[in-house]
């Protein structure tokens, strides 16, 4: 039997509210990339890494929740998070973060800060390990670089 090689360190990349519609959505804020597309470059580069990548999205609360618990239970390296616009409203997010071990790094294609005055508050920002914000695509790159070095 060849030895087996150890199962590459996983990393999860949530998306929350309307992120399924990348490449159409608003294209001049937040790009032309589709998830499709980000996940294609999370790939390539968690391969060069040496990292496996499990990117998900979905437009129901929930499930974001349920799988920053599931990132703890499967001793993920990290979540990489966009959780859209419940960054801005959901203390569930925010407690969800806490109640695990994991590092979360908050991920956002436009930068919240520059734009209306509702985005200024991030409940994931206040509990996320670091935030990457403004950088378009790029910025899932960088958050998957710093969890490789975690
Ligand atoms: C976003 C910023 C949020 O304010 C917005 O609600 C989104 C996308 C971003 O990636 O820039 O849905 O998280």
């Amino acid at each position: 039997m060849p030895p087996s090689t150890p199962a590459a360190p996983i990393v999860f990349v949530l998306n929350g509210p309307n992120l399924n519609l990348l490449g159409s959505r608003e294209p001049e804020i937040y790009g032309s990339d589709t998830l499709d597309d980000i996940a294609g470059m999370l790939e390539d580069r968690a391969r060069a890494l040496g990292l496996e990548i499990d990117l998900r999205q979905s437009n129901h609360e929930g499930h974001l929740i349920d799988w920053l618990h599931e990132a703890q239970g499967v001793e993920a390296r990290a979540v990489l998070l966009n959780a859209g616009a419940l960054t801005h409203t959901s203390v569930a997010l925010y407690d969800a973060i806490r109640a695990i071990r994991t590092p979360v790094i908050e991920v956002h294609l436009s930068n919240p800060h520059q734009r209306e005055d509702f985005r200024h508050k991030s409940y994931v920002g206040m509990a996320a390990k670091a935030t990457i914000a403004g950088l378009g695509a790029q910025g899932y790159l960088l958050a998957l670089e710093a969890a490789a070095g975690f």
